[in-house]
């Protein structure tokens, strides 16, 4: 039986602060002073009908287990989710998804177009949970100077329609195990991206923290896309070029989960890409693909150039020899 979803009141707030304190006690040195450092959690209801959001409780058999909030941040059309936390023994249950879907679809009638959150440097697992959900680390480590010494991640993503964004060093890491499903599913799917299939989780996890090294470089620019606040595509803008061509650069692995094609996501990638290279002087561009695929249609649509074929050039998800088409862009 799942827990009851449902407003969280400020009679919850006994429930609310073992739920939280249980919550910090997984972690050494989270203490949780209530009235020193956290008052609001006497009336927690009361404080985010004040800051025009809203808050939820799970509860099962009358005992609370689960809580999340989401209030407007008043700039960026933007909204904080708040306060998320589940009981050690609802984890895995599908409460913390159901709670932050709550609190996504209350921001999105909001009118919100941003969702941020903060979250402790020590909380891993809800690193992970916040990561599958399609946030992204962004901005530096804010420093709480509480009793706890909390040190606070930003994570943000883009929450309506279609938007595609960079990602710096720190976002492409906090990326890479969103990053992992998509490409095993596209190479699942039979995607012509260097890799046959099966390719396993493990494998697909060391090619993107090779990408995020790319990035701290400075040697590779990496796009997502969202699609109604999920990341279901991306692409690469490729510059470690020899001295002789600073005015190139190569655009490679472009995907979109295959449940999201058709949409738009794959062509809005390529523009950026194409936009991003033209603000930084790259002003010929190269890739390549399996001749015949959707891909091939979209680079041909978007005015590249064929620049010819080479029969065999790599294995089809057949593991047969297929062709691979060469296209060029000079950006103006
Ligand atoms: C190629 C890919 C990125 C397109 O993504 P997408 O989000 O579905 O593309 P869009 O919805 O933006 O479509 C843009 C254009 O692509 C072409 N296209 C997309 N799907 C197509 C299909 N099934 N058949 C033919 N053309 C297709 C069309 O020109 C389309 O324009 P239109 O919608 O005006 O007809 C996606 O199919 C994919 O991830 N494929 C697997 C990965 C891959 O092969 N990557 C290439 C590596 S080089």
């Amino acid at each position: 039986m799942t827990a009851l979803l449902r407003p969280g009141t400020d009679e919850d707030a006994d429930g609310f602060i073992r739920l939280i304190g249980d919550c910090w006690s997984e972690y050494p040195g989270c203490i949780l002073d209530v009235d020193g450092e956290l008052p609001e959690l006497r009336a927690l209801a009361t404080y985010f009908r004040e800051a025009g959001g809203a808050l939820w409780a799970a509860e099962r058999g009358g005992r609370v287990v689960g809580m999340a909030a989401a209030r407007p941040l008043g700039h960026d059309a933007a909204h904080e989710i708040c306060k998320v936390y589940v009981d050690k023994a609802e984890r895995g249950t599908g409460l913390a998804h159901a709670l932050m879907a709550a609190a996504e679809a209350h921001a999105r009638d909001a009118g919100a177009e941003r969702l941020v959150l903060w979250t402790d440097t020590r909380f891993e697992a809800a690193h992970r949970f916040y990561e599958k959900r399609g946030f992204v680390r962004q901005g530096s480590i804010r420093i709480l100077d509480d009793i706890s010494n909390s040190l606070e991640f930003r994570y943000a993503k883009p929450l309506t329609g279609l938007a595609v964004e960079a990602l710096d060093a720190a976002a492409a890491a906090s990326a890479e195990r969103r990053l992992t499903d998509l490409l095993v599913a596209c190479v699942a799917d039979g995607a012509s991206l260097t890799y046959l299939a099966p390719l396993s989780p493990a494998a697909a996890q060391g090619y993107w923290k090779q990408v995020s090294s790319q990035v701290a470089l400075g040697k590779c620019v990496l796009l997502a896309a969202w699609l109604d606040g999920e990341m279901v595509g991306t692409v690469q803008l490729l510059l470690d070029m020899p001295e002789n061509a600073p005015m190139r650069a190569e655009v490679a692995k472009l995907m979109v989960a295959p449940q999201a094609r058709g949409r738009g996501v794959g062509r809005a990638l390529m523009r950026r890409v194409e936009q991003t290279a033209r603000g930084i002087g790259r002003r010929v561009l190269v890739l390549d693909t399996r001749a015949g695929t959707p891909a091939a249609s979209l680079y041909a649509s978007l005015g590249w150039t064929e620049l010819g074929t080479i029969p065999g050039f790599e294995l089809g998800p057949d593991r047969q020899p297929a062709d691979v088409v060469f296209f060029w862009k000079a950006l103006g």
